[in-house]
Parts: C-alpha cells; sequence; structure tokens
C-alpha cells in the first residue's frame, strides 16, 4: 500500500473518497469547514440532517457541489475537547473498513488541525498501513472479498509538512514489521517451523541489504553447552534454531540494543501435554520471536542511527521419546542447572540459554518478548502486555513507548521475595514456581540468567494475538519496540 503527504486546495484534490473529521454540536474540523465553505455548505447542511449528532458514526456522500472528490466520507469524532489520536485511529479503522465494503481502494484523510502533528500523522497513517494486511497463504481471498486499500494520503497544513513526511516514513516502516510479525504468527505450526524462520531471516539479510543473518544449529548449540534450549527441542523431529539478525546503524562500538524472542513455533506442552482446547492458538508461541523480526525490519526500514541485534530460539515443544520429561535436571549455558518440574513451562528454558548467549554482545540494554504465562493473561487481561524490570528508568522508558505507540505495558513486581518460590532440593532452581503469580516467577526465572546487562522482559501473551471471529495475530509489541528504538537513536520525533 502506498502513502503519501498531500498539500493544497482540499476542495480541489481528486480522490475516490475524502475523509473529513467532525465532531458533536455540527462542529467541523478545519479541514472539513474548508470544503463546507467551497461547497457553499452542503457539509453543514448533511450535518443539519442529524445522522452524526450522536458525534460518532460516518456519513458517506456523494457529488458535493464544488467538491472534486467523488465522495465525502465525514467521520464522526466525538467531543471536540476529548477527541484524541486514539480517537482518530478507532474512528478511521471503521471508516476504513465501510471504504472496503463500497469497494474503494484509495483515500485522502484530511487530519484534523490539533492531530496532524507527527505523532497524529504516524497513527493514522499505521492504521491504514495495518488495514491492509490480510492473511492470504492458506486461504486466497474469495473474488467477492472487499479489496484492500491500495493508496491512502494525508492532507497536513503546510506547517506541519517535515515532520508529517518523517511520519508516513516510519509508518511504513513500523507498518511492514508490523506485517511480517502478524503473518509469521498466523501461519501455522506445519510450515512456521524453527527451520523455516531461520530460513525468513536469512532471506530478510539478502533482501535488505544492511542486515545480516547467522543461524546456530543443535551442533552449535550443544558446543556452545545450552542445555536447557536444547532439552526442549528434544522432544521435536524439528531441529532448534538459534537465529541472529544485526543491523550496524551506528559507529562499530557503540554497544547494541539486544532484542530476544520465544520463537515457540508450537507448544503443545511437552510431556505435561496442554488440553485439546484451543491448543491450535499455541502455534502463536513464537509470537516473541516474531516481533524481533518485525522490529529490526522497522530499524532497517527507517535507517535508525543504532546499533540492533535480534536474537529469536526457535524451537517446538511436543511430547516425544526424548522430549523432556517432570523431574529431569538439565545444565544451562549459565552453568546453573534446572529441575523440569512441568515441560509445559518451556519458555523460559528456551530463553535462559539466549540470555545468557547474548552477554557477548556487551549489550547496551536486553529486552526480551515471549508468549510466556497464561497466568499473565489472568493478571493483566488482553490489553496490556506484563513487564517487568527491576530497573526503574527503563520501565519508565518502555511504559512511555508503549503510551505513545498506543502499545501499552503495565508494569508487574519482580521483587526477591518471589524468587525463593523456585527453591528445589534437586538444582539450582526449579523451572515453576507454584500457582501463585505465574507470571512473576517465570520473570524471576529469567533474571536469574540477566545479571550481566540492563534487562526488561515483556510477558505478551494476553496481546499477541486475538480470539474470536477476527482471530489473528496483531503484530505487538513491534509498535512499541519500534517507538522505543527511534528514541534511543535520538532521532527527533519531529523536525
Ligand atoms: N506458551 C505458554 C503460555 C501461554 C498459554 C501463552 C496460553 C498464551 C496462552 C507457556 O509455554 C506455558 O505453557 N506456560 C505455562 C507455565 C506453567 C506450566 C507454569 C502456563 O502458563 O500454563
Ligand atoms: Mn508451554
Ligand atoms: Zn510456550
Amino acid at each position: 500500500m502506498q502513502l503519501k503527504i498531500v498539500g493544497g486546495d482540499l476542495a480541489k484534490a481528486k480522490t475516490p473518497c475524502l475523509i473529513l473529521g467532525v465532531y458533536d454540536k455540527h462542529k467541523r474540523s478545519a479541514p472539513a469547514a474548508a470544503v463546507d465553505e467551497a461547497s457553499d455548505g452542503a457539509i453543514t447542511q448533511l450535518l443539519r440532517k442529524g445522522d452524526l449528532d450522536g458525534g460518532k458514526g460516518l456519513l458517506l456522500a456523494y457529488d458535493l457541489p464544488g467538491i472534486a472528490a467523488e465522495r465525502v466520507l465525514l467521520l464522526g469524532l466525538g467531543k471536540r475537547k476529548e477527541c484524541n489520536r486514539g480517537t482518530l485511529t478507532k474512528a478511521l479503522g471503521t471508516a476504513l473498513s465501510r471504504l472496503g465494503e463500497h469497494r474503494v481502494t484509495k483515500a485522502l484523510l484530511a487530519l484534523p488541525d490539533d492531530l496532524d502533528d507527527y505523532a497524529g500523522v504516524r497513527a493514522a497513517a499505521l492504521k491504514a498501513a495495518e488495514g491492509a494486511y490480510r492473511y492470504e497463504q492458506t486461504k486466497p481471498p474469495k473474488a467477492d472479498a472487499p479489496p484492500l486499500l491500495e493508496r491512502f494520503e494525508l492532507w497536513v497544513a503546510p506547517a506541519q509538512h517535515a515532520g508529517a513526511e518523517r511520519a508516513v516514513a516510519h509508518a511504513e516502516a513500523i507498518g511492514a514489521g508490523v506485517a511480517l510479525a502478524r503473518e509469521l504468527g498466523n501461519l501455522p505450526g506445519n510450515i512456521c517451523t524453527p527451520t523455516y524462520l531461520a530460513e525468513r531471516a536469512t532471506a530478510l539479510a539478502d533482501q535488505l541489504g544492511a542486515l545480516s543473518t547467522e543461524v546456530l544449529d543443535e551442533d552449535a548449540m550443544a558446543e556452545l553447552g545450552m542445555g536447557a534450549l536444547l532439552s526442549v527441542s528434544r522432544g521435536s523431529r524439528q531441529p532448534a534454531k538459534l537465529i541472529k539478525m544485526t543491523y550496524q546503524g551506528a559507529a562499530a562500538d557503540a554497544k547494541p540494543i539486544v532484542l530476544v524472542g520465544k520463537g515457540l513455533t508450537f507448544d503443545a506442552g511437552g510431556i505435561s501435554i496442554k488440553p485439546a482446547g484451543e491448543m491450535d492458538e499455541m502455534k502463536y508461541d513464537m509470537a516473541g520471536g516474531a516481533s524481533v523480526f518485525g522490529a529490526m525490519v522497522a530499524a532497517v526500514r527507517m535507517g535508525l542511527p543504532i546499533n540492533l541485534i535480534g536474537v529469536v530460539a526457535a524451537s517446538e515443544n511436543l511430547p516425544g521419546g526424548a522430549a523432556n520429561k517432570p523431574g529431569d535436571v538439565v545444565t544451562s549455558l549459565s552453568g546453573q542447572t534446572i529441575e523440569i518440574l512441568n515441560t509445559d513451562a518451556e519458555g523460559r528454558l528456551i530463553l535462559c540459554d539466549a540470555l545468557t548467549y547474548v552477554e557477548r554482545f556487551e549489550p547496551a540494554v536486553v529486552l526480551d518478548m515471549a508468549t510466556l504465562t497464561g497466568a499473565c493473561i489472568i493478571a493483566l487481561g488482553k490489553h496490556p502486555s506484563g513487564l517487568f524490570t527491576s530497573d526503574d528508568t527503563l520501565a519508565k522508558e518502555i511504559t512511555a513507548a508503549g503510551e505513545a505507540a498506543d502499545d501499552r505495558v503495565w508494569r508487574l513486581p519482580l521483587w526477591d521475595d518471589y524468587q525463593q518460590q523456585l527453591d528445589t532440593n534437586f538444582a539450582d532452581m526449579a523451572n515453576i514456581g507454584g500457582r501463585e503469580a505465574g507470571a512473576v516467577t517465570a520473570a524471576c526465572f529469567l533474571s536469574r540468567f540477566t545479571k550481566a546487562y540492563p534487562w526488561a522482559h515483556l510477558d505478551i501473551a494476553g496481546t499477541a494475538w486475538v480470539k474470536g471471529k477476527e482471530k489473528g495475530a496483531t503484530g505487538r509489541p513491534v509498535p512499541l519496540l519500534s517507538e522505543l528504538l527511534i528514541r534511543r537513536s535520538g532521532v527527533a520525533a519531529a523536525d
């Protein structure tokens, strides 16, 4: 999909659909007022009919006098004082699906005057980009399916042009990252295996010159001593892969930001097998890894002046003759031993070795993303991802990036008080900590492998995909990660 910033006289803009914001009580945004005047009050007349009196909803009108656009879509944005970026993107989402029903593939949004800054333009453009994604690989669309948006133009006031151009470039990059994360997530486990992910990473490096990929196979991991990670993949016929993607956008001696993702391409639980209901959703257990792919693509496409390393620990977790058994003890790359009391707590087993592995890159910071615990969904539901870190400054930074990117997190405690739940008589630690605070004890487990650098963990179990009729991967937390990288890169958001 093409995104473009435009200026000039809105009344003369040739487009299949001009989208204008209006508020409650027949108030018009500045661009809507300008178009209203050019059409001799046609918009005022439409508003008087009362369809948008609730302040919300859509009104589609054709052939307004003096207006070059084929259609005008009035977008109800509620009360002017309460209207913000969130209101706009929500309303825009509805508007874009309505346009799909009308088979309109090109549109021009005139951003309301107070939402045409960098953040507003980026959010609107990203919404349009996200609307143009559809999963098709194993289900091609029917001929009568609504067509996808092909071109989305955004009109901003002349003073905002420079910021808007940058915002659109960033939205394109983030949109590509989100789309990749969604696609990898949506692919079934029999296609998206660890080997498939490794091949995709290699293909990305061919495609994006600034990216390089290295894949460690099981022999290489055994050589290093990744006993925890390899114990998980032993139960599966699919060999594990440790995928490393590198982007050098800054001086060679600048410490890298390191992203680590859980890439469990299918989690049946292993010998501690999961119940059958909804088990298909465990194809999404690689969503943390997918978000690493997405963030890498976004950073490269934005050309951020940072050094970034993405590591995806990819494996399946199945029951099998060589699978982990409850009570087994394994030795991690760190040398610490782990008693596996539940083979379904496998994410932490593969992540702990990846987290030890990345020490060698002397990271400025390490963020890991994982669909780690059902307990996180119980604690927080599906709206925020869980954030765990003992570094208050880093917690603030990540929280703020999440707010700005409309991809929020909520911090949960990582206090030492919880660590004792991992005690066992048979190893340095157990891989589960009992029924209480399951998301916290999982994070506590990871914390034992991250002493060498500043670190935060995002539990995305509740946010990585949605259930129901619209079942599918969300691409979260690629928007948050992209925002964080933009901020860390020192590239001012707006010019
Ligand atoms: N991938 C799951 C966590 C999960 C479950 C994410 C449901 C999203 C939806 C993880 O590997 C897992 O099975 N965790 C266990 C841990 C338990 C055995 C301590 C869980 O949450 O039940
Ligand atoms: Mn599991
Ligand atoms: Zn899992």
